[in-house]
Order: C-alpha cells, then sequence, then structure tokens
C-alpha cells in the first residue's frame, strides 16, 4: 500500500456572511474540511492518515474498527480500505439495520459484525480485542472513531495548511479556533498543532462529560503538551445526535444565507453554540475566528426526513 496524500491539495476557508456575525463585528472563516474529498471527508482523513501509516508499516494486508450504523467514521475506513487496497471489517453497534451509512460500507466491500447493544458496550475491555485478532491476525485495529494519538497527531497537521489559507481570506492571521469535539481527539490534535499560540474552543456534541475532558488530556500528556489551551462547551442541546426544530430551521437558514451545507449531529450544533456566544457578547468586535467544518454530511442523508418533518411541523 503506499499513501499518496491525494489531500495535500490548499485547504478551502469560506468568509461567513450571517446577520448575527455583522451585527456583532465578529469575523469568521469557516475551514470546510468537508470539501477535502467526497468520501474520506471533514475531519476523518486527518484522524486516519497517522493510523493508515502505522497499517502500511505493520505490513497489514486490512483495517479492522468499530461504530454505529450511522458511523462517519466506518464510512471513511471502508473507503481508505478500498482506495487503497486494503480489506476492511467494521464491528458495529446494536443489531442488523439498513441505513444509507450501511449501504456504502457493503458496497464498498467491508464485512460487518454486528454486535448487539450489550457486546459492543465491552469495546474497552481489555479482552475485548483478543478474539478479533484471532480471527483477522493481520488487519490493523483502529480505535473508535480514529481516536488515540494517531488520530490526534493527524489532526495536528491542519495548522500549517490552515496558516497556508489565510491569506485566501485576506487575513494575516485569527484569535481562536472553533469546532465540535465527540471524543475530543480532533480538538487535541488542534491544541497540540497550536503549540499555546491560538485558543481552541471545542463545542460538546453530547452531554458533558468527565470522559472527554479526561480523553483530551491524555492525549496531550502523551504528546508532550502542558500548555491547555482550549475549553470545552455544551453544545449538545437535546442531546447526542438529537434533533429539534429550532437546530433545523437554523441549519436550513444557514444553508441558504451563507451556502454552507451542514450536519445536525457535529458542525451545526457548533455554529449555533458560537451564534448564542456572540449573542450574549462573550466575543469582542473585531475578533476572527476560524470555524473548522468536520465533515458528517454522509450521516445526514439518515436524518434528512426529519429535518424536513420539524422544518414541515
Ligand atoms: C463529522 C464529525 N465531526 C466531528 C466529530 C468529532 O470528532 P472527535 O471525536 O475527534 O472529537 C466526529 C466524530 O468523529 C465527526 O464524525
Amino acid at each position: 500500500m503506499s499513501l499518496p496524500h491525494p489531500f495535500d491539495a490548499p485547504l478551502i476557508l469560506q468568509p461567513l456572511s450571517l446577520d448575527w456575525l455583522q451585527r456583532s463585528g465578529v469575523e469568521v472563516a469557516v475551514l470546510r474540511l468537508d470539501l477535502v474529498d467526497p468520501e474520506l471527508s471533514g475531519n476523518k482523513w486527518f484522524k486516519l492518515v497517522e493510523h493508515l501509516e502505522a497499517a502500511r508499516r505493520a505490513g497489514a494486508s486490512g483495517l479492522i474498527s468499530l461504530g454505529g450504523a450511522h458511523s462517519n467514521h466506518l464510512h471513511a475506513v471502508a473507503a481508505a480500505g478500498r482506495r487503497f487496497g486494503l480489506a476492511t471489517v467494521g464491528l458495529l453497534r446494536g443489531h442488523q439495520q439498513q441505513t444509507p451509512t450501511v449501504a456504502d460500507l457493503r458496497a464498498w466491500g467491508m464485512e460487518l459484525h454486528w454486535l448487539g447493544y450489550g457486546g459492543y458496550r465491552e469495546r474497552n475491555l481489555p479482552t475485548f480485542w483478543q478474539p478479533w485478532q484471532a480471527r483477522y491476525p493481520d488487519f490493523y485495529p483502529i480505535p473508535e472513531g480514529g481516536g488515540g494519538l494517531r488520530g490526534a497527531l493527524g489532526c495536528a497537521a491542519l495548522i500549517p495548511r490552515l496558516r497556508a489559507a489565510l491569506e485566501s481570506v485576506g487575513w494575516s492571521d485569527y484569535d481562536a479556533i472553533w469546532l465540535a469535539a465527540g471524543t475530543g481527539t480532533t480538538l487535541a490534535g488542534l491544541v497540540i498543532g497550536e503549540a499555546g499560540q491560538h485558543r481552541v474552543f471545542g463545542a460538546l456534541a453530547g452531554p458533558p462529560s468527565h470522559a472527554v475532558r479526561a480523553g483530551v488530556a491524555t492525549l496531550l500528556a502523551q504528546a508532550g503538551v502542558v500548555d491547555d489551551g482550549y475549553e470545552l462547551l455544551d453544545a449538545s442541546r437535546v442531546g447526542f445526535g438529537r434533533l429539534d426544530k429550532e437546530l433545523a430551521r437554523f441549519i436550513l437558514a444557514t444553508e441558504r444565507d451563507a451556502g454552507v451545507p451542514l450536519d445536525p449531529i457535529y458542525t451545526a450544533k457548533t455554529m449555533m453554540a458560537l451564534r448564542l456566544y456572540v449573542e450574549r457578547g462573550y466575543v469582542p468586535s473585531g475578533t476572527r475566528l476560524v470555524l473548522v467544518h468536520t465533515g458528517g454530511l454522509q450521516g445526514r442523508r439518515a436524518a434528512q426526513d426529519q429535518l424536513q418533518r420539524l422544518i414541515d411541523g
């Protein structure tokens, strides 16, 4: 396997023109990681790249990882396997079901095993991987969501590329970065890449938990980063992955007014949390923010009907 790094093209920064930003004098440019690739979109390539390098070094013949039936991560693993000539195995939460994501996984040749809910909960036990490693001995295991230090280090490489893109929007610098946080791996990577130069705000997609903070702290310690120039804030609204009418309307209005497609689980909630911050006056006029679009648009397909019902209802 060779890794041709198809994503070395310049990253796209898109200035956001929205009334709530104009009123407050805050400037936002969206780092459109959703545009880096149609399949390996968003933060996924960056979280995977170091894992793929490790798989290549180990001479692995395949990749094995785990996630849910809408998982952006498994979707990216299946796409990477197909592209780089590696077999893929997916261990799925719950019982067999058909979703647009699962249809893609199958079409791209991923072998699926449904673990049920109890079986999936065992994923953090030290013995979890043993039977799978016995069954797929030369497969490289990728942690859930592409996490771990390798996942974070792949994202740290975004910072120099972000800086190289600033000129395209006429900025010489920015004040802070905002992005969605699930496990916090991507955020930890950006904090590592920033090395204390700019603050990073992580908008939590799920209810605030000690586990995310602890996970980020572990990754930073492993990377030898002592400066903790980041903040985690609650953007989860009605709960992880759950949608409500205000969110649905926000998505529609933002897509119409700014031309940025949003996934309802991560980037839309991040942007809504930012709007709240801005409208409460927490962000001084003249501030320049980079908002990272972490992708996830493939997962939106299954939510489309619900979004439409919320808007119509
Ligand atoms: C589209 C999207 N955005 C953001 C995140 C959150 O990333 P992390 O788990 O690294 O915090 C995820 C999950 O990996 C995701 O799929």
